[in-house]
C-alpha cells in the first residue's frame, strides 16, 4: 500500500490510547498521510489499521523497516519514550513525543541528545501553549502590558478512578514513577505547570508537600507547591486527581498593572489598567475577552479522551512546516524540559522537606 500522496509527509503513532487522538490530528491534518500504526497489544493494533486505513506493526523495529515512514509520534507510556524515540532517532525520522518527554532528566536529556546527535526534529506536546487565549496571555506579560509581575499560579482539580490507575497498557503503569514519573503533577498537571512557567518566564524554586489520599498508587493524587519565577515573582501550584468529580483548571496572573483570571481555557477576568487611564476601555477589553475567550471548552477534568485533538492537528502541521522549511519545531524538545525539571523538582522537595533550586538539580541547568 503506497502513500496516497506521493508529497504528504508520513506519518506513524506508536502507542494507542492517546494515540489514537494523533491518528485523528494527522489525518485532519494538511500535508501530512497516517501511512502506519504500531502497538503491541493486537486487538488494539488491528482496531486502530482498519479504522484508518493504514499498516499495522507490532514492534517499533518492524515499524522502523518502512520507507514511507518520516516521522513517528511516541505515545507509549511516559517511561518509555527515550527508549522508542531514540530508536526513531537512528533510524533517521522525526519525532513527535506526547508529554512529558520522559519520566526524569537523564532520560529526557537522552531523547534531546539523540535527536540532535542524529540530525531529526523533536518536538513536544505541550498543546495548551498552541490555544490562542495562551499566546494572547504570553505576549501581554511579554509585552509588559500587566508591568512587573508578582504572582502567578494553577490549580488542577482533576478526578481519576481507580480503574484508570489500574488501566492502561503496562496495566497500572499510571502513578508509577519507574514509567509515570509522579503523580497529579507530572501527569495531568504538567500542561498547566508548563503554561504558567511559560508565561511567567521560567521556575527558580519549588518547596512541595504531595500525598496520596483516595487512590492505591504509588505517586501523588495531592501535589501542592509554593514557587519563586525566575523573574522574582511569587506563585503557586495546585495539582490534584482527587477531587470528585472532576472540577476546574484555573490559572492566576497578578502583575502591577492588571490581572488575569482563567478557568477551563475562558477568561473569567481580564483587567488591564489603560496608560490613559481609560475605565471604559479597559471594561471593554475585558468583555471583548470574555466574549472570544468565553464560551463551553473541552477538559480533561474526569476524562483524558475528552481533551479534544485539536492542539495535536497544530503540532502536525508545524512538524510538516518545520521539516520543509528546515527550522526548530514550535515546541522543541529542549523546550519541553523544563516542565520535567520542575516536577522532579517538586518530587525531591516533598521527599527531603527542602526548598530545592531548579538550577541545582542533578542533571540541572
Ligand atoms: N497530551 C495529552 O493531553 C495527553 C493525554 C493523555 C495521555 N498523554 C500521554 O500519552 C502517553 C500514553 O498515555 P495513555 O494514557 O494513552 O496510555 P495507554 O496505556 O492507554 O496507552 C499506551 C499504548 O502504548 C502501547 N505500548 C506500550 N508499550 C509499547 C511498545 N513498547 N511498543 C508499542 N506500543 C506500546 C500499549 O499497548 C497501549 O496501547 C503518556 O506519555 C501520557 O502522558 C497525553
Amino acid at each position: 500500500m503506497a502513500k496516497k500522496d506521493p508529497n504528504a509527509i508520513g506519518f506513524a503513532v506508536v502507542g494507542l490510547g492517546m494515540g489514537r487522538h494523533h491518528c485523528r490530528s494527522i489525518q485532519a491534518a494538511q500535508g501530512a498521510e497516517l501511512v502506519a500504526i504500531c502497538d503491541i497489544d493486537a486487538a488494539r493494533r488491528e482496531k486502530a489499521a482498519a479504522e484508518y486505513g493504514c499498516r499495522a506493526y507490532a514492534s517499533v523495529d518492524e515499524l522502523l523497516r518502512d520507507g514511507d515512514v518520516d516521522v513517528v509520534n511516541v505515545a507509549v507510556p511516559t517511561g518509555l519514550h527515550a527508549e522508542v524515540g531514540i530508536k526513531v532517532a537512528q533510524s533517521g525520522r522525526h519525532i513527535i513525543c506526547e508529554k512529558p518527554l520522559d519520566v526524569n532528566l537523564e532520560k529526557a536529556d537522552a531523547l534531546v541528545s539523540a535527536a540532535r546527535d542524529h540530525g531529526v526534529k523533536l518536538a513536544a506536546i505541550f498543546q495548551r501553549r498552541l490555544h490562542p487565549l495562551s499566546k494572547r496571555i504570553k505576549e501581554v506579560v511579554d509585552t509588559g502590558r500587566l508591568g512587573r509581575m508578582h504572582y502567578g499560579d494553577i490549580h488542577l482539580y482533576w478526578y481519576r478512578t481507580q480503574d484508570y490507575y489500574a488501566g492502561g497498557n503496562p496495566p497500572g503503569w499510571r502513578g508509577t514513577f519507574a514509567l509515570d514519573g509522579g503523580g497529579a503533577c507530572m501527569n495531568q498537571g504538567i500542561h498547566s505547570i508548563d503554561l504558567l512557567s511559560w508565561i511567567m518566564g521560567g521556575v527558580e524554586t519549588v518547596y512541595a508537600k504531595t500525598g496520596t489520599y483516595t487512590h492505591d498508587v504509588e505517586a501523588e493524587d495531592v501535589g501542592t507547591v509554593l514557587v519563586t519565577f525566575k523573574n522574582g515573582a511569587l506563585g503557586n501550584i495546585t495539582c490534584t486527581t482527587a477531587a470528585y468529580p472532576g472540577l476546574t483548571n484555573d490559572m492566576h496572573l497578578f502583575g502591577q498593572d492588571g490581572s488575569i483570571v482563567v478557568t477551563d481555557d475562558r477568561v473569567v477576568t481580564w483587567r488591564i489598567v489603560r496608560a490613559d487611564g481609560d475605565q471604559d476601555a479597559e471594561l471593554n477589553e475585558e468583555r471583548e475577552m470574555q466574549t472570544l475567550y468565553g464560551g463551553t471548552t473541552t477538559s480533561g477534568a474526569s476524562d483524558p479522551m475528552a481533551v479534544g485533538f485539536d492542539g495535536h492537528t497544530i503540532h502536525v502541521e508545524d512538524m510538516v512546516r518545520a521539516i520543509k522549511e528546515n527550522r526548530h519545531p514550535i515546541i522543541a524538545g529542549e523546550d519541553a524540559r523544563h516542565a520535567v525539571e520542575i516536577c522532579v523538582a517538586i518530587q525531591q522537595s516533598a521527599t527531603t522537606g527542602k526548598e530545592i533550586r531548579i538550577a541545582d538539580l542533578a542533571g540541572g541547568r
